[in-house]
């Protein structure tokens, strides 16, 4: 399907988001749409399908134009979307999920019945394409981030359509995943459907795009050649020069072991982890979707307690039943989904971030609203959030820079332990190099982290230790500077060095 967009123009409450922004697709193309959070990609995207209207431009499709108002219209005309953020169901099954809308009847079209056994068929092999192993029937919360993120994939998989906006897909993918959707782009092109590919992942980009577009301040810059352009001139195009480090060195001095972890264990999910981590020391953890990572950080925050183990700071026993334990023992936790458990979207950025840090907003007891506002104006600047004030709604935020306020919160609360789960997922290379420093800085003062990520590179880049998990289990340790892809890799697949 080839896909025009000319001099597209939209404003939210009299902001322009989107100036004369251009952007063509063509026929079995893998097209990369690129910039800074907040330049206007998504938008540009739900423009495109419907789910917003333009103010101006023009939108043609195999050369006809078109305006769609809703974008099920879109979906009728071939263009599939996998949003940024996850609409799923949660209380719904994967298979449910998948056929919200548009159920496999039974019998004559009008008359039908729901054609539940074609449905788990045609779930489980659209699943097993993906090299998952997901049951149709499991219930959606039952699913870390990555899970679900592949069920959408799965369920945009079922329409046969013509052209696919992938936002972020990758996301929440670990490596191993992310190849398997990458054999499945590939099969779409080969049957001459267009992609269009969000990433703030480098890498990726130039993996499997065929061209790459990228947006300043909703603003085109201009379209390359993937084979014709490098990785420093898509961040000059993106932030208009050039970043000097991707990460910033390391100067912290690392003390004795801050945090201690024995023998945790949760039945099914994890068993006998042990670890510690030092002052000062940045902890990566590695692992695939669904070794456990993220459950054993839940443990260590008190949000799901583990059965057994036992927990020390500063070489004391601490006892952390909920998560309120563990901000008192100082452990402070940047969660992977902001949606559910990082962020109140209908509330302002100012509250948000107060809602973390009563004390430092209130005066003998009673919330103060200047305070509120230097706090939130402090971290807005210092993060570099984008936002029209303060007191804007997190959910009219761009991805990435929901992201920043998700780590705002927590740095403000001055913690002893903090807890990184995909702290830079989407979050583009500007913010990212912002968001290493800040960990960096947090370092200097003596804070003992553990930083999670699916983007190997960065657990590889910022940390003083890697710790590989597999399928529950510590896999191994690997000193920073000893650290590669392929050795993490090996860890974490149950091999030994
Ligand atoms: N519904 C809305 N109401 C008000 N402002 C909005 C709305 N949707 C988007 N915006 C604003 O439009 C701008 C562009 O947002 P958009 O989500 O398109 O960015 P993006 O390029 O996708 O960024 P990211 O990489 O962070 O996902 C942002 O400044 C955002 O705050
Ligand atoms: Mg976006």
């Amino acid at each position: 399907m080839r896909i025009e967009m000319n001099g597209i123009c939209k404003s939210f409450s009299g902001v322009k988001v989107l100036q004369d922004a251009h952007f063509s697709v063509t026929d079995g193309e893998v097209h990369a749409l690129m910039g800074e959070n907040g330049a206007g990609k998504s938008t540009l995207m739900k423009v495109l399908t419907g789910v917003y209207k333009r103010d101006a431009g023009e939108v043609l499709i195999n050369g006809k134009h078109v305006d769609f108002s809703h974008p099920k219209e879109a979906e009728a005309a071939g263009i599939s979307f996998i949003y940024q953020e996850l609409n799923t169901m949660h209380d719904l099954t994967v298979e449910e999920n998948m056929f919200m809308g548009k159920e496999m009847l039974k019998g004559p079209a009008l008359f039908g019945v729901a054609d539940k056994k074609a449905m788990t068929a045609k779930a489980s092999e659209t699943l097993s394409q993906l090299g998952v192993n997901i049951s149709p029937n499991a219930v959606m919360r039952e699913l870390s981030v990555g899970q679900q993120q592949m069920v959408e994939i799965a369920k945009s998989l079922l329409a046969d359509c013509n052209a696919l906006i992938m936002d972020e897909p990758t996301a929440a993918l670990s490596p191993h995943e992310t190849k398997e959707l990458f054999k499945v782009i590939a099969q779409l092109k080969a049957k001459g459907v267009s992609i269009i590919y969000i990433s703030h992942r480098m890498e990726e980009i130039f993996e499997i795009c065929d061209r790459i577009t990228v947006m300043r301040d909703g603003q085109y810059i201009g379209t390359k050649k993937i084979s014709e352009t490098g990785m420093g001139d898509v961040v000059r195009m993106m932030i208009g020069r050039d970043i000097e480090v991707r990460f910033p060195p390391r100067k912290a001095k690392i003390g004795g072991a801050l945090l201690q972890v024995k023998g945790l264990t949760k039945h099914g999910l994890f068993n006998d982890i042990n670890f510690s981590v030092r002052a000062g020391e940045v902890l990566g953890v590695a692992g695939l979707m669904g070794a456990g990572r993220t459950e054993i950080m839940h443990a260590l925050f008190g949000s799901v307690p583990a059965d057994s183990g036992s927990i020390y700071i500063d070489g004391k026993e601490v006892s952390i039943r909920n998560p309120a334990d563990a901000i008192k023992n100082g452990i402070a936790f940047i969660t992977e989904d902001r949606k559910l458990e990082g962020l109140m979207l209908s509330c302002g950025i100012d509250i948000n971030i107060a809602l973390n840090n009563l004390k430092t907003v209130s005066r003998y007891g009673v919330l103060d609203s200047s305070k509120e506002n230097n706090l939130a104006a402090a971290q807005i600047q210092k993060l570099l959030i984008k936002c029209s004030s303060a007191k804007q709604n997190a959910g009219e935020l761009s991805g990435g820079n929901q992201q920043k306020i998700v780590l705002a919160k927590w740095i403000c609360a001055n913690p002893r332990v903090l807890i990184l789960d995909e702290p830079t997922r989407g979050v583009d290379v500007g913010a990212k190099t912002e968001i290493y420093s800040i960990i960096n800085e947090l370092s200097e003062q003596g804070i003992a982290s553990i930083f999670i990520s699916s983007e190997l590179p960065e657990v590889i880049g910022m940390s003083d230790r890697v710790m590989a998990i597999h399928e529950g289990r510590i896999g191994g340790f690997i000193d920073g500077k000893d650290a590669t892809q392929e050795n993490v890799m090996v860890l974490c697949t149950g091999g030994t060095l």
